[in-house]
């Protein structure tokens, strides 16, 4: 067999396998095996990179490339449809279906109404070739490129029968596993969380950098074809047609002959859904003739031929306690409502956050009282209303703090923003002593065993200041401590020693610069190279680093704008800690592009993409995804779209070939 049927062979059978894993959650190869084949494929496209095809089954983990969406106009428009909440008014639906037909008999589909994002395939010879987001319903966003890494949706279809050319539709979701992960990482980050899966999903699937999306664990269930040449003349037997052809259908999805299946079907899935692994926020049911479909027809908003019917969300009513306010480590202030304990989906409620004043002023909550606690699709409990009635006449509005609960300072709300936050950085404790946890968090500096409460005795002691004073501490000050000993203390010396090599992308995000998170640090780390170009960059220069806005941009130059914060890293600089990339990274690094932005497009011979990528971000520019006015070369491999060529052809953008943008950067090395 030569390479190109080997190529082709293993894009089969990986396909396959990738549907028995993720589609029927059945593999029959072990983990280990698909790594190999997939790694033979990998080497096999490597070597020969004329034979790529944006549909191989190595794609789907994404590119790190920004995309910038084309939009596209469906052929169909995408509509909502009716809610119902009650069984009542479901059958009541049933009835007018019934005299919509003129009496007629007919057969109802019930399915889960999943929730998160819709998403319209389009399929030509067997091949996905867009995928379409929901949009404004008659224009949405192709995000091909983020669905290809969805390992549950067929790139090929298999087995036979489907029409040349057909849409189908369904509803992207983040399964509640990936979601808790996700969660559960962000927080640690201290970056804002998801509310619900279904966020987390809609904002994914329009993320620029797919290989993100790859990342985030997404899935997809289909419940809706569409095309002129469909196999069947009902709804559920199309469906069970494109299970066939490897498309994830949920096993909920039933025949019902009658308004009594109807009504069971309901309370089944009523407690039944708690136990899926996605969200869900209702049922759907749908009239399964299309014949009888296209007699029922459509409003202008929704098919006459289906309904939602929304599951209650759990609620709970209890008391409102108190409201406490909480500094955290950037100052911001976040009210939380202190509750009675209640009983929701299973865990007792304690605590509920309220946001911010905005939250509390729309609510119009007032002492003690009875609130709604809700947990719909949720993670965290919210309040969604109060119970006036039960109300006293003398209870007086919550009102949010004019001061800081820690330390006293008045606090400061910057226009445009809902955070009233603690300006005294300097003096309030649980500023500082975030900043110290934040400092050794694993993705930081990693030093191991500090915890919150450490961190606060030994701020308590006078042990600790600030981050610096950390690489101070001796072990006398350590095993002293409660519950401490020398083998603990010994522990905590070793990580806050090994810290030392932590790289010095780390430590920009350890520094707790706000508004700089994980990525950004590590953008800019990349970028400037050492600390001392970072603490004398202007705005100007800060905003050209990818990633870098305006306002994070004014918070670096803030930052080191501050004696303070100088001290502290020349007393870090001083401790050992790394101030700038290592020699390795730092191995070619010049400004010959800096200020540059380049667009790269097309396949290479001499270098991947990522390659050049990471070379043009070496040599001071920043790679962007699209081409624009300020877009100052277009990187052109072989193959590269038309559109994009004549996009830059108009705007005069010099066009250049990977021959000359090496010429370009070996300039500056030699
Ligand atoms: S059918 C013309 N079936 O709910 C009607 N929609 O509220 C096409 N959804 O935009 C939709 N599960 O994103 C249908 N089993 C299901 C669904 C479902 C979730 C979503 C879909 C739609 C929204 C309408």
């Amino acid at each position: 067999m030569d390479f190109k049927q080997r190529i082709t062979q293993l894009r089969t059978e990986l396909n396959e396998h990738n549907h028995k894993y993720y589609v029927l959650n059945n593999p029959t190869i072990s983990d280990q095996e698909f790594d190999s084949l997939m790694h033979e494929l990998e080497v096999l496209e490597r070597e020969h990179p004329e034979l790529d095809d944006p549909y191989s089954p190595t794609h789907r983990v994404g590119s790190d490339l920004s995309q910038g969406f084309e939009q596209w106009n469906h052929k169909r428009r995408m509509l909502s449809l009716g809610n119902t909440y009650s069984v009542a008014e479901v059958e009541e639906y049933v009835r007018r279906c019934k005299d919509g037909l003129g009496g007629e008999d007919f057969q109802t589909v019930g399915e889960m109404k999943f929730d998160g994002t819709s998403i319209s395939l389009h399929y030509e010879h067997g091949r996905l070739v867009r995928a379409v987001t929901r949009g404004d319903g008659e224009k949405g966003d192709v995000v091909t490129l983020n669905v290809i890494t969805i390992r549950s949706i067929p790139l090929e279809l298999k087995g036979t029968g489907w029409p040349e050319e057909f849409e189908i539709r369904g509803e992207i979701v983040l399964p509640w596993k990936e979601f808790d992960r996700l969660n559960a990482e962000r927080e640690f980050n201290e970056e804002p969380l998801f509310a619900n899966p279904r966020n987390a999903a809609s904002g994914t699937i329009k993320m620029q950098n797919s290989a993100e999306v790859a990342r985030r664990g997404l899935d997809a269930y289909f419940y809706y074809l569409l095309g002129d040449n469909l196999p069947f003349d009902n709804h559920y037997d199309n469906m069970m047609a494109a299970k066939e052809w490897g498309f994830k259908v949920s096993e909920s999805m039933t025949l019902l002959h009658s308004i009594e299946d109807v009504v069971e079907f309901i309370s089944h899935w009523d407690t039944a859904r708690k136990q899926l692994p996605v969200a869900t926020d209702g049922l759907v049911f749908k009239v399964n003739s299309l014949r009888q479909q296209l007699n029922l027809g459509f409003t202008a908003k929704s098919p006459r031929w289906a309904i939602a019917y929304k599951f209650q969300a759990e609620r709970a009513l209890t008391e409102l306690k108190y409201v406490s306010f909480e500094t955290g480590r950037s100052g911001v202030i976040t009210p939380v409502a202190n509750l009675e304990p209640v009983l929701l989906s299973g865990t007792i409620v304690k605590r509920a956050s309220l946001h911010n004043e905005d939250i509390i002023r729309a609510l119009d909550i007032h002492d003690h009282d009875m609130v709604y606690v809700e947990k719909g699709g949720e993670i965290i409990p919210k309040i969604t209303g109060v119970n006036i009635e039960s109300r006293s006449t003398t209870a007086q509005r919550v009102k949010f703090v004019s001061h800081c609960p820690a330390c006293g300072t008045p606090l400061i709300r910057v226009d445009g923003e809902a955070a009233w936050v603690c300006p005294n950085r300097w003096g309030c404790v649980p500023q500082i002593t975030g900043r110290v946890e934040h400092f050794v968090g694993r993705k930081m500096m990693n030093i191991d065993g500090i915890g919150e409460e450490t961190v606060e005795t030994l701020y308590n002691r006078g042990l600790i200041s600030d981050i610096s004073s950390l690489y101070h501490l001796r072990a006398e000050d350590l095993s002293t401590l409660e519950g401490w000993g020398e083998r603990s203390a010994e522990r905590v010396l070793q990580g806050i020693e090994q810290s030392k090599q932590v790289p010095f992308e780390r430590v920009v995000y350890a520094l707790s610069i706000p508004f700089v998170g994980e990525t950004v640090a590590r953008r800019v780390a990349r970028a400037v190279g050492n600390i001392d170009a970072l603490m004398s960059m202007p705005v100007e220069q800060l905003t050209a680093i990818e990633d870098v806005g305006p306002r994070i941009a004014q918070s670096i130059v803030e930052y080191f704008g501050d004696e303070r914060n100088r001290t502290i890293v020349e007393k870090l600089r001083n401790a050992g800690v790394q101030m700038a990339m290592s020699e390795k990274s730092n191995a070619g690094r010049t400004d010959i592009l800096a200020g540059k932005s380049l667009v790269i497009s097309g396949t290479f011979a001499l270098h991947s993409r990522d390659e050049y990528k990471e070379m043009i971000e070496l040599n001071g520019g920043k790679n962007v995804g699209s081409i624009s006015k300020k877009t100052d070369y277009l990187l052109a491999g072989d193959n590269m779209g038309p559109a994009k060529l004549e996009k830059a052809t108009k705007l005069g953008i010099p066009i250049i070939s990977e021959q000359q943008f090496l010429e370009m950067i070996a300039k500056t090395t030699e």
